[in-house]
Order: structure tokens, then C-alpha cells, then sequence
């Protein structure tokens, strides 16, 4: 199956009431774990992909023709969505004219006028070639900022503004955060949530820093209209955890353990079963 837009897979989502995982990718590694999982549960996926992975990738167009052709050789006939994570205004114009099929214009840096103007050409941009488009309200701290317990809380207000431009689905501050969790974190603003949902004419809501949210919490967000979650973190950690077993118990050592075949492989199993849980927990498994 091609790739598809996010649009109606994330308003089926929001209809039915359960979300649909964007899980961020930084090899073929992931993407196959990601992939092939997302096809084994019958369920529609997004691979999230930031500007430095795009990077580290080697540029857009490895990205989206190794992701096509991942899709084509393995048979993945799920909807999958190749989605930019928190792209520059440049950044989702290339990724558009490369064959990406979602970006997120991350303009919550900037003024809020500036961030509605620029938020307004790109859907422009990539409505015109069948993509689809978030856009964020309220800065979505990081791991750095461990000693302070929440993350910032958007204002209901400026999503009304952001959801008037255009987009698809709106990302919106409600105590999340990227990477692991401080033990002090507040956890998330439910009031807040139910006060960016009425704000937010009815699109699908995107909730950030996916990983280590406890369930009951992500349920609950799911219940108040989120239908699109962002996990990177985990992968990396159960990525991490099982290389790091492999090699301490010197198994690259025996035999061809150092092969990277066999080498990467706890990691990718790790990651399709945290891939697995994730689609269990969001309640996407069989909305293909
Ligand atoms: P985590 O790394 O906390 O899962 O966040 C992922 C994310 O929100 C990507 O935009």
C-alpha cells in the first residue's frame, strides 16, 4: 500500500477512541521493527522522523524511498503514515517535495503571529500535494528541565487561533514531556486537555512525549480526544537495554555474535515488542 496521509486515519481515531502510534525512526532497523509489528496487529502506524534523524539518515530522500521500499518488499498493506516531527518551516517543504505524506510544523518557538503566518502557508503547501499537517501550541519541555515537576500547559486560546489555520491535528502542552519522566512530574492536565479540546474545533489532538506515560493517564487523554501519540524514548531504551545484555554477556564475543545481523538483533526484538505494548495500550491493534 502507498503511503498515506495522516488526516483520516487520525479522524477515524478520534471517532473510535483510541489513538494511532507515531513512533519516531533512525534506521532500517526501526523502521522494519516498527513496520513489521504495525502488520502483525492490524494496525495503522506513523513513523515519526525529526530533522536530525533526517540527518543522520543521510537526507529526506533515503528517508521516504527506504521507508517505501521497506512498505513494498515486506508487503505492509496497514496505512502508514511518513510523518516529519517538529519540522522547521524549510524543513517541511523538503520533506514535502521528497514524498513525506505528514509534517509537523513546530512554529512554538516563535511569536504567536509569526507561528499562525507560517503555519498558514504550509498547510497551503501541503494540502496542495495530499499531506497532512500539525501544528503546536505551548513548548513541550525536555528531560533537561528534570527538576522542574510539569511540562508547559498550552493556552486554550492560541490553539483555537492554531486549529483556525487549517491543520489537520493540533499538538497542545498539558504537562507532557520529552524523554524520561522527573520523579517529581505532575503528571497531565486533564482540565487543561478538556479546555484545548473545546478549544480546538474538533480535530484530532497529538500528545507528545508518549514514553512512560502510565496507562491509566494515556487512556483517560485517549477518552478526551487524543488520537495521535508520539513515542521515541522507549524504542531507544529497549533498543539500548538488550545490546547492552547481549554484549555484556560476551555473546559478540562467541562464535559470529559480532555480526551485526546477530548483534542488532535483541535490540530490534525489543523494540517490536515495545512497539506491540504500545499498540495494545493506544487500542489501535485491528483499526487497519
Ligand atoms: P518521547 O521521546 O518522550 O517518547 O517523545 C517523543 C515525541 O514526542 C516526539 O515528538
Amino acid at each position: 500500500m502507498a503511503l498515506v496521509s495522516a488526516k483520516e486515519m487520525l479522524n477515524k481515531a478520534r471517532d473510535g477512541h483510541y489513538a494511532v502510534g507515531a513512533i519516531n525512526i533512525n534506521n532500517l532497523e526501526w523502521t522494519k521493527a516498527i513496520l513489521e509489528t504495525a502488520q502483525a496487529e492490524n494496525s495503522p502506524i506513523m513513523l515519526g522522523v525529526s530533522e536530525g534523524a533526517v540527518k543522520y539518515m543521510g537526507g529526506f530522500h533515503v528517508v521516504t524511498d527506504m521507508v517505501k521500499a521497506v512498505v513494498k518488499d515486506l508487503g505492509i498493506t496497514v496505512p502508514v503514515a511518513l510523518h516529519l516531527d517538529h519540522g522547521s518551516f524549510e524543513g517541511c517543504k523538503k520533506a514535502i517535495a521528497a514524498g513525506f505524506t505528514s509534517v509537523m510544523f513546530d512554529g512554538s518557538h516563535s511569536p504567536l503571529e509569526e507561528n499562525l503566518a507560517q503555519t498558514r502557508e504550509i498547510v497551503a503547501l501541503a494540502h496542495a500535494n495530499g499531506v497532512s499537517v500539525e501544528a503546536e501550541v505551548g513548548t513541550i519541555g525536555g528531560e533537561e528541565d528534570g527538576v522542574v515537576g510539569t511540562g508547559e500547559l498550552a493556552d486554550p486560546q492560541e490553539c483555537k487561533l492554531l486549529s483556525e489555520t487549517g491543520i489537520d491535528f493540533l499538538a497542545a502542552g498539558i504537562g507532557n514531556i520529552h524523554g524520561k519522566y522527573p520523579e517529581n512530574w505532575a503528571g497531565l492536565s486533564f482540565d487543561r486537555l478538556e479546555e484545548v479540546k473545546e478549544a480546538a474545533n474538533g480535530l484530532p489532538l497529538v500528545l507528545h512525549g508518549g514514553s512512560g506515560i502510565p496507562e491509566d493517564q494515556i487512556k483517560k487523554a485517549i477518552n478526551l480526544g487524543v488520537a495521535k501519540i508520539n513515542v521515541n524514548t522507549e524504542l531507544q531504551l529497549a533498543f539500548a537495554a538488550a545490546t547492552r545484555k547481549y554484549i555484556e554477556e560476551g555473546k559478540d564475543l562467541e562464535g559470529k555474535g559480532f555480526d551485526p545481523r546477530k548483534l542488532l538483533n535483541p535490540g530490534f526484538k525489543a523494540m517490536q515488542e515495545t512497539v506491540k505494548e504500545k499498540i495494545a495500550m493506544f487500542g489501535s491493534a485491528n483499526k487497519a
